[in-house]
């Protein structure tokens, strides 16, 4: 696969996809101190090479740390970076996107597709900009991309044809694991599970520490614990898959008149589920609200 990817945006997401991506072959771009990457066979051969991915973004300043730290081309220019690529990486805010379209409206799109991050910006109307025959995807992945474990989650209206689609499964694969949802509405279900979620485990973990300290241990020795603990977590839900559902594993540990039934109890008083219903409730709407803010005069 030769084709050119165009990252429009060089913020935290496109430069943690980014990343990800080249990181399989170039483990010295890994931004993680303490390496977490997939250094697997499979992944030796890297999906994309540098020289296949341009990038641009705002100000100089960026583009140069991009092109430092990544060893890709990365301009100040959109129109630049998009007229040789087949696909474009649209990573910039929502408010952001009227702008970039704006900018790069005047493209053939014959043979192009755009990949949009943009929480809430739905399809229809980045075709009321750039007219109906382009191909907009819209995906939500998340941060973990840069050490290819992003849960993305991707949704489109428009025929791509056999090969696309199969360059879209692998580009989505090489930084983690992707779904293709049912309906658009699903965007932002995904946006707040995965696009958000692993902000919400970083909070609970932040508590964590804070406590952690007045139990003697030292910031660095959270870090460790704490990281290790959510690995375990994850690592003995997915190698064992048919150990219960999340209830039950939580009753697996609360042995009667334990410490941690002693501990999930104030969970339950403090009503966690209608906390977290309701933080993902506010990620939702405001996915929503965004759509209706800033697209409703485009
Ligand atoms: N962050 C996440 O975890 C996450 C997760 C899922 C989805 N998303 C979505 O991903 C998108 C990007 O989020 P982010 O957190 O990466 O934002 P960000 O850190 O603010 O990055 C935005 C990037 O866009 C660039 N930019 C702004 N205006 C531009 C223009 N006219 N032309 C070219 N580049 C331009 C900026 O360039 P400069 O650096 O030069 O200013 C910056 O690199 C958002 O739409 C968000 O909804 C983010």
């Amino acid at each position: 696969m030769t084709d050119i990817f165009a990252f429009i945006g060089a913020g935290h997401l496109n430069r943690a996809i980014i990343s990800g991506l080249i990181s399989s072959t170039n483990k010295d771009n890994c931004e993680h101190s303490d390496c977490c990457c997939n250094n697997n066979s499979e992944q030796e051969d890297s999906f994309l090479s540098p020289e296949q991915i341009l990038v641009s973004c705002k100000s100089e300043q960026t583009a140069k740390t991009i092109a430092r730290d990544f060893s890709v081309k990365c301009f100040t220019d959109n129109r630049t970076v998009i007229e040789k690529a087949s696909f474009l990486i649209l990573g910039v805010r929502p408010n952001q996107v009227r702008e970039v379209l704006e900018d790069i409206k005047q493209t053939d799109y014959q043979d192009k597709v755009i990949v949009s991050f943009a929480a809430g910006i739905n399809i229809a109307s980045y075709r009321r900009i750039l007219g109906d025959n382009v191909i907009i995807v819209r995906a939500m992945p998340n941060l973990a991309a840069n050490c290819q474990s992003s849960v993305t989650g991707i949704w489109t209206d428009c025929e791509v044809d056999e090969e696309q689609a199969e360059i879209l499964d692998d580009f989505f694969a090489s930084f983690g694991s992707a779904v293709w949802l049912d309906d658009e509405t699903q965007i932002d279900g995904i946006t707040a599970l995965s696009g958000s979620g692993i902000a919400y485990f970083f909070r609970l973990m932040q508590a964590m520490a804070a406590t952690g300290e007045r139990f003697g241990f030292s910031p660095d020795e959270l870090y460790d614990i704490i990281s290790l603990t959510a690995l375990g977590a994850a690592t003995a839900l997915l190698d064992n898959p048919d150990d219960g559902d999340f209830a039950q594993r939580v009753q697996k540990i609360c042995t009667k008149g334990g410490t941690t039934e002693a501990a999930i109890s104030h969970f339950d008083t403090a009503n966690i589920d209608a906390t977290v219903e309701a933080a993902m409730q506010a990620a939702v709407d405001r996915s929503r609200a965004l759509s209706e803010e800033i697209t409703k005069d485009w």
